[in-house]
């Protein structure tokens, strides 16, 4: 089997090496890839979201399976363009089609579909410009902090939490009618605060089966404390201590299944990853939201601890039989700590080299924004590299990366240095 991956980050290089050690799996494809898939595959340097230069690819290198990273791609539609096409439609995506792909594309959608299927969530309304008058007057009704949201894709930026309602109202106007997040905050969903503590489950489905893969925690802001900045992810902690065996039993009761079901019942044939965002508000859980592929820095913690071959639950997506798949979960705990440039995530410089990691061997370097040049890895993006590491407790692992990242280094390199801070 020839497989190929879309997208170029670290949850890509999660995939590519999992899938590497698989013996079904012939020659691998990443596009555009990094520096780290380079060295397990083959990078091609096109976008993901340019459709026709991935049928060409396909039809050149012989492709079998592609397995779609990012959202962007999948939103566009990238499944369906396969289905409609008489030399690609054999071949299995994983990933939702565009219908399915609107749990993440659109905040409306999404919130809908969950009061629809009486899955718990905050209690929400949705305005466009013309409404501008009525959510000024919803937001009066509600409690701070006030949580706005640029209903369609805004690049991880388009949530607002705002503590003054003047502020509020103010953001609400700028997002309608000023178009502050472009056409994606043409539709704004206001939402009720909710008070919890975060966590990530993710499922793989084929649209009646799925699995459960093991949670995560992210820490998404910048600076120690959960303080600054909004990034992508920091680091990750897989599982998460809190959610036991009875909290796991709820999400499954009250949110997996509602959801599986829910789109069966909408006609949504569905079949890839979701991503739930949950909040445990004093041990029940409330989604936050969906994405419809797995997270990433989540990722970098989360396969490493999957011992099964994942080509072949990806198989079992395809062919609709993931039930009669075996899924088995390492026990042991796995961080991951992102290594990224300075300044991000504002402005940053690319192009520094990376020294070091030649030295590092109790852990795991899953390659972000890196690429090879002149035989040298240099950075290339904000998110550079997560250091992976397992332990007996989360504290081993934790040092395991941290002991790693001693060894590498490149100009203005930041990380922080108290993931799992508040799980220890
Ligand atoms: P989203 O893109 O919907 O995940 O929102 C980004 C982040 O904003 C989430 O990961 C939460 O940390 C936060 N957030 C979103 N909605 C809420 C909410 N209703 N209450 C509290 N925090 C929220
Ligand atoms: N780490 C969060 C995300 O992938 O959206």
């Amino acid at each position: 089997m020839n497989v190929l991956i879309l997208g170029s980050g670290g949850r890509e290089h999660a995939f590519a090496l999992k899938l590497s050690q698989s013996k079904k799996v012939n020659q691998l494809f990443v596009a555009p890839g990094n520096a780290g898939t380079a060295s397990i595959a083959e990078n091609v340097a096109i976008s993901p979201t340019n459709f026709e230069a991935v049928k060409q690819l396909v039809l050149s290198k012989k492709i079998t399976m592609i397995i779609v990273g990012p959202e962007a791609p999948l939103v566009k539609g990238i499944h369906d363009f396969f289905l409609a096409d008489a030399d690609l439609k054999k071949i299995p995506v994983i990933g939702p089609k565009k219908d399915g792909a609107l749990l993440e594309g659109s905040k409306d959608f999404s919130k809908q579909f969950m009061i629809k299927h009486n899955i718990p969530t905050a209690r929400y309304q949705s305005f466009t410009k013309d409404s501008l008058t009525e959510g000024k007057q919803f937001l009066e009704t509600l409690k701070p902090p006030y949580v706005l949201k640029a209903d369609g894709l805004a690049g991880g930026k388009g949530v607002l939490i705002l503590n003054s309602l003047n502020e509020a109202k103010d953001e609400l106007e700028e997002m309608l009618t000023n178009n502050k997040f472009g056409e994606a905050s043409s539709k704004v969903v206001i939402e009720e605060f909710l008070d919890g503590i975060e966590l990530s489950v993710f499922i793989l489905t084929d649209g009646e089966n799925y699995k459960i893969l093991p949670s995560a925690k992210d820490y998404k802001r910048i600076g120690e404390g959960d303080t600054g900045l909004n990034t992508g992810g920091m680091g990750a902690i897989s599982p998460v201590p809190f959610a036991n065996t009875d909290f796991l039993q709820k999400v499954e009761e009250r949110v997996i299944k509602p959801t599986i079901q829910g789109l069966q019942n909408d006609g949504i044939d569905y079949r890839g990853f979701i991503f739930i965002g949950l909040m445990n508000i004093n041990n029940d859980p409330f989604v936050v939201e969906y994405n419809v592929r797995m997270g990433d820095p989540e990722t970098e913690a989360v396969l490493p601890r999957i011992e099964s071959d994942l080509f072949d639950l990806f198989e079992g997506v395809a062919h609709q039989n993931l039930n009669e798949k075996s899924f088995a979960v390492n026990s042991k705990t796995a961080v991951t700590i992102m290594l990224v440039s300075g300044g991000y995530p504002e402005t940053y410089t690319n192009g520094k080299e990376i020294i070091g990691l030649e030295k590092v061997n109790n852990s795991t370097v899953f390659h972000a924004g890196t690429k090879y040049k002149n035989g040298k890895v240099i950075t290339n993006g904000g998110r550079v590299m997560a250091i992976t590491s397992f332990g007996d407790t989360i504290e081993e692992a934790l040092k395991r990366s941290y002991d790693s990242i001693e060894n590498i280094a490149f100009d203005k390199m930041n990380y922080r240095k108290d993931i799992g801070f508040d799980l220890i």
